[in-house]
Parts: C-alpha cells; structure tokens; sequence
C-alpha cells in the first residue's frame, strides 16, 4: 500500500521528534562537498546491535544526530529532547540515505515528443530536429498554450514520482516560455508546487534555452537580437518578480556563443540570481572555462568539455571555490550517443561530480535519480558510492544549499530516505526496481510504501 500523506493531513509523527532505528547501514553523507578520492567516501554507520545500531534523531524537521545509539542517545539527552516525544521509524534491515536532490531538471512543458525517438532512430541530430523547428520549439509552442493550472497539474505529477524515487529538493527550470509573460509564469508555477510540497523546488529562469521562434524570422541577427530581450526584458522581469535563484543558458556551438552566455549570466549575477549553465553538451563551447571564470556553482552535462575547459574546473577545485561538474548521462544515453562526460577524469582531478536527472520531454524523460545512477555506474564507470555522493551531498552544494541539504548532519533538515535495500551499493544494481520505503521531508513522514 502506498500511503502520501500531505501537508495538513494526518501526521503520525505529530510528535516533534523522529527516531529512525533498524537500518542495516545509515550513510550520512557527513564532511561536506567532495570530488578526488573523497567522491567515494559515503561516511556508512554500518549496522550493529544494541548501542551500536545505526540510528537517526530529528526533532522540529532537523537532524539531531546520525551514528551509533548510544551516542545518539548522549545527544538527545545533552539538548534535553525527551526520547518520549520521538515517533519511531522502523528502517527494517533496510539502508536510510539523506533525501536525493536533483539538481537539474526541465519540469514543467506542455506535449511530449516520443516522435523524436524515431527520427534520431533514423539518424536525425539533436540540433538538427531543433533547426527544423521541432525539439525545444515544438515544447515552447505546447506551453505557450497551457494554463498555469495544466503546468501545474502536470509537475505535481511529475513531483510525485519523483518522490516515489527518493527525491526530496528539485531544481526546476524555465525555459520553454521564452517570452516574458509564459517565463513567469513557469517560474511562478514551479515556486507555487514547493510551497505545495512535500517536494522543495529550486526555481531556474533558462529564457536563454533557444532562440524564440518570432525572433527566428530576422534570420540575420536573430540570436543576436533575442539575446538583447533577454537581458534588458526577460532577466529584470524575472529579477523583479524575485523567484528565480539561477539564471541558466544553454552555452553550445550552434546555440547561445560563450560570448552571450557570459553576457547573459553576468547581468543575472548582477541582479542578484546565481549562474549555472548547460556546458558543452555536444561539442567543446568554452562552457566549462566560462562557468570557471564567473564562478557559476555549476556546470552541467560537460559531454564534450575542451582540455582547457576541463582545467579550468580543476584549477577551480583547487582554489576552495568548485564549480560543480552536473553530469546527464540519462541524456547521452537517450540521445542515443556514446560520447559521455569524461567523468573519471574530473573526480580523479578533484572536481565534484553532481548527477541529475535533465528531466525533459526530448532528451531524458526519467524523473528516477535511482536509474541515472545506475548509468552513471555503467556509463561514467562511477562507482555506487561515488554515484549515491553526486545525488545528495555535491548535488546540494551544486544549487546552493550544502549548509542546508544533502547529508545527515546534525542542525541539516531531516530530509531523509529508507530503501528496502541493506545496503546502498544495490540502489543502482536494480535499474528500473522501486526500492523506496519511506521518505521523511523535514521531519515528516511523506510517503510510506509498506
Ligand atoms: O538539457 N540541451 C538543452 N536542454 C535540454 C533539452 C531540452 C529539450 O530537448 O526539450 C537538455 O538536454
Ligand atoms: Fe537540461
């Protein structure tokens, strides 16, 4: 049975406090951003009895403690938390995880484009479906057309299942508006579903995703001409309605220059919003050495990044001031490539790897962060720990929020998961299993599958 319990519906941990106890590991996650050596080094409590079984304590939606019993019990009782209090959680001989974090998806579009499948099965490009008009175009014009309450309707749905896979903080961007009036209205949207809940939503305005289609028609200048609505009216728009904590671009040859995506994310970091960006996706852009530069938190997808580019991530590492490395192998391997993200090259070279889920109706339809691991695993040749690193702690730090999400740490938000797994190795063996048991979202039980 599946029970989602919602805000201000029957709560059975009315109780402030959250005992979780039972688990055959509990992975913490503990010590902070990583890449090199330490990407590997997922900080298990491995299971015991009696004083030594793996616990974790919550009290008002935050993490107490994470470790052994008895010195998860010194704790309750040095911050006078009586254990009476605690509602309890049974992980029963399953794995608790911190709560997975996607830090980049597309979540909110109108129509599907399973179509696209058989035109790149017929050898068709990615870049060339968009020139013609389809790709992001075709998803442009579908939600130009849907209401906020569609758009709505369709990420609770795609919300939910995220959950149902573990993940509990989404970040979700614009991007298929590419006007003002529907890029705010995504943006508003995606703000609206994580005051819903359960699931927190990190809005990302990506009105620079592709040229709009009324600009097209110049022909000459057209993304010359879109980039200029871009920065003096879509971003002070989107600044002034002040939802969106990222502007994006997609930063590709064929697409945005490096040139206007340095432009773009500069007026953003100007007006207060963060810079990430899609980098090299397809081909070497100089995404990478741009997001380097201007101190984006985040490069994603980096499929093709330049030796240059790929120094510069290192040398950013090095300094103490890591741009995230978001990796999308979901998208390599549904767009039908085998040219993945040098992956091993940049752990070895001590940048942090992130994974996402790029859920979107062209390029990655998955919402399971569980499944991308399992490429990741295969594909990237990360190993399962490394994997489990790049969806909770680095994805966390990735938008932002590594003081808040992403490991469970004593003063984080109790934002954890219970697989039905005994050990997290064996949540990316299961490609395709549903293996989660019980999400708590700050401290809440929000979905229970017993
Ligand atoms: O990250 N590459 C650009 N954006 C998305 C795809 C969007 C789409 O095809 O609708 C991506 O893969
Ligand atoms: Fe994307």
């Amino acid at each position: 049975m599946t029970l989602r319990l919602i805000a201000g519906g029957k709560d059975p941990a009315a109780a402030a406090g959250l005992l979780v106890h039972g688990a055959a590991e509990v992975v913490t996650m503990a010590g902070g951003v990583r890449g090199g050596t330490a990407q590997g080094d997922p900080a298990i409590v491995g299971g015991g009895a009696g004083d030594a079984e793996p616990v974790v304590a919550a009290w008002d939606g935050r993490i107490v403690a994470a470790g052994r019993r008895a010195d998860v019990t010194r704790a309750l009782e040095g911050q006078g938390l009586p254990l009476a209090r605690f509602a309890r959680v049974d992980a029963r001989g399953g794995t608790v995880t911190p709560g997975l974090v996607d830090p980049h998806t597309h979540l909110l579009f109108a129509g599907t484009r399973e179509r696209e499948l058989e035109l790149r099965r017929g050898g068709a490009g990615y870049l060339e479906i968009l020139a013609a008009g389809g790709g992001i175009l075709a998803t442009v014009a579908a939600t130009r057309a849907a209401s906020a309450d569609d758009l709505a309707a369709h990420g609770r749905r795609w919300l939910d299942e995220m959950l149902g896979h573990g993940t509990t903080t989404v970040e979700a961007k614009s991007g298929y508006g590419l006007d003002v009036a529907t890029e705010l209205r995504l943006l508003e949207v995606a703000h609206g579903l994580g005051a819903e809940g359960p699931v927190e939503v990190v809005p990302t305005y990506l009105g620079a995703h592709a040229v709009a289609p009324e600009f097209r028609a110049l022909r000459r200048g057209a993304t010359a001409a879109y980039v200029r609505n871009v920065v003096e009216e879509q971003l002070p728009a989107v600044a002034s309605q002040g939802l969106a904590r990222f502007c994006d671009v997609f930063c590709e040859k064929g697409v945005f220059s490096a040139e206007q995506s340095r432009l773009i994310l500069e007026t953003a970091l100007g007006l207060g919003m963060g810079a990430r960006l899609h980098a090299d996706e397809l081909a070497p852009s100089g995404g990478a050495e741009l997001a380097a530069e201007i101190g984006a938190l985040s490069a994603d997808h980096l499929a093709a990044p330049s030796a240059a580019g790929i120094d510069a991530l290192a040398a950013a590492a090095a300094s103490g001031h890591p741009v995230v490395a978001t990796l999308l192998p979901a998208t390599t391997w549904f767009l039908m490539s085998d040219h993945y993200a040098p992956a091993r090259e940049l752990i070895d070279r001590g940048v942090p790897v992130a994974l996402g889920t790029d859920f979107n109706p062209g390029t990655s339809p998955t919402a399971s962060l569980p499944l991308v691991m399992t490429v990741a695993c295969l594909a990237l040749k990360l190993s399962p720990a490394e994997a489990l690193a790049a969806v909770t702690v680095n994805a966390a730090h990735s938008l932002g929020l590594g003081d808040e999400i992403g490991s469970l740490e004593s003063g984080k938000a109790a934002d954890l998961v219970v697989w039905r797994v005994p050990s997290a190795d064996q949540i990316p063996y299961w490609p395709g299993a549903d293996l989660v048991r019980t999400v708590v979202k700050r401290g809440r039980i929000v979905l229970d599958r017993d």
